[in-house]
């Protein structure tokens, strides 16, 4: 439950900000605005960069190398396989460990590609709800959709919050079932003192360009198990164990030496922006925690939350929409957004909802409708100085007072 680096929090209780809303022809509480995310290339990225661009060696090498050595430091696992992005990434790491027509439990709460790749590979998503309080899969709504087709559970870190693994392996360990764990919002995470990649049978990663550490576009899988890294090898580069000898169908899904190098040196300063991160995590929940109707983010008891993402969850019967046709949410980040304080939804629907799965015979999650319904994120990023945390807090006690039912 640990918010590690709670800096001490000099950050002032919102300012109940008086005056019309900004949407409303009011100041605005932060100008020039904050936005949602921050993505930082330093000058040592771009050197990194120049590096293997002057070099001429630009696909994967040892650059990509070197990546997964600081990953494998990094992570607490055994094997770290880099790969083009997150999606691919979920991919390889599925193919070896269930087969077509298998059922896989996968949390109705969490980005597409996390049951989509269940698809691809053959697999029949099994979709499952959200814990209300930390929105990790739900294990016991988990249990309770087991059948004897069941092969797998792909269980997200959301939001970089840790999932409950010890409730994940234990149901896992009950019915024989792989266990791969979507990490692609938690590069650093922990679990009960050990890095997320020290459980499981695969943990993937994604470098996309808003993530924690970013590659532009890059992935990651992470195994302790030595027969399964090499498939994951073979894999990810047409099965090709040489070059031109061919053992197995595999794919494409290198990671070019460019990215790698990029992602190199931006691990170097991974462990100081994650405490960046976590300290601005604290101080903003302890302003939230003054707002009523606001509930800020709870970390899985035993996990080290990494805070890609800072989910407010607003108590929708407490609020009132400004506009006609336009949810409280929405109503509520649209007013925000005027105020200077940028947000993002994650997610508009659960994945029960997205068209391609919302089919006759697919069950609904409730928790995970409501989530898609109160939830919002709000800027946590490494770059937020004080004085913008304590803009956010201004901005969100001043919507708040003004929308309430
Ligand atoms: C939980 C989760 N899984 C998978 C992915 C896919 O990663 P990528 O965009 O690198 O393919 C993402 C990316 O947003 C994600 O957030």
């Amino acid at each position: 439950m640990s918010k590690v680096g709670t800096a001490p929090v000099t950050v002032a209780v919102p300012a109940r900000t008086s005056g019309p809303l900004a949407l409303q022809g009011g100041a605005p509480v932060a100008s020039p605005a904050i936005g949602v995310v921050k993505v930082e290339i330093t000058e040592s990225d771009i050197d990194a960069a120049l590096v293997v661009l002057k070099s001429g060696m630009l696909a994967q090498g040892k650059n990509v190398l070197a990546l997964e050595e600081a990953f494998v430091k990094a992570s607490g696992c055994k094997h770290a396989v880099a790969c083009a992005n997150g999606t691919c990434a979920l991919q390889l790491a599925y193919e070896p460990l269930f087969d077509p027509g298998d059922e896989v439990l996968v949390p109705a709460w969490s980005y597409f590609a996390t049951a989509s790749m269940i698809v691809a590979r053959g697999g029949i998503p099994v979709f499952c709800d959200a814990d209300p309080i930390t929105y990790g899969i739900d294990v016991a709504d988990a249990a309770s959709k087991v059948t004897p087709r069941t092969a797998a559970i792909a269980a997200t870190h959301i939001y970089g919050n840790p999932v409950d693994i010890d409730g994940v392996e234990g149901l896992a360990a009950k019915h024989g079932l792989s266990v791969i764990y979507d990490a692609a919002q938690s590069h650093l995470a922990t679990y009960k003192g050990r890095g997320i990649g020290a459980y499981g049978d695969a943990v993937t990663y994604s470098f996309y360009a808003t993530k924690n550490l970013t590659t532009g576009e890059g992935g990651m899988v992470t195994t302790n198990d030595d027969e399964l890294a090499a498939k994951l090898r073979l894999l990810r580069s047409h099965g090709e164990p040489q070059k031109y000898t061919h053992t197995m169908i595999g794919y494409n899904y290198r990671m070019t030496d460019l990215e790698a190098a990029i992602g190199v040196s931006q691990m170097k300063r991974l462990a100081d922006l994650t405490q960046r991160r976590r300290a601005n995590a604290a101080k903003l929940d302890r302003l939230i925690a003054q707002i009523p109707g606001l509930t800020p983010p709870t970390p899985t008891p035993g996990g080290e939350h990494v805070y890609h993402l800072y989910p407010v969850r607003l108590d929708e019967p407490r609020f009132r929409s400004v506009e006609n046709g336009l949810g409280v949410r929405d109503s509520f980040c649209k007013a925000l957004n005027a105020e200077g304080v940028g947000t993002a939804i994650h997610y508009p629907r659960s994945l029960t909802r997205q068209p391609v799965f919302d089919k006759p015979g697919v069950r609904h999650c409730a928790v995970a409708d409501r989530l898609s319904r109160e939830l919002f994120c709000i800027p946590v990023h490494q770059a937020l100085t004080d004085a913008q945390i304590g803009q956010i807090g201004d901005a969100l006690a001043k919507v708040a007072d003004a929308l309430r039912a």
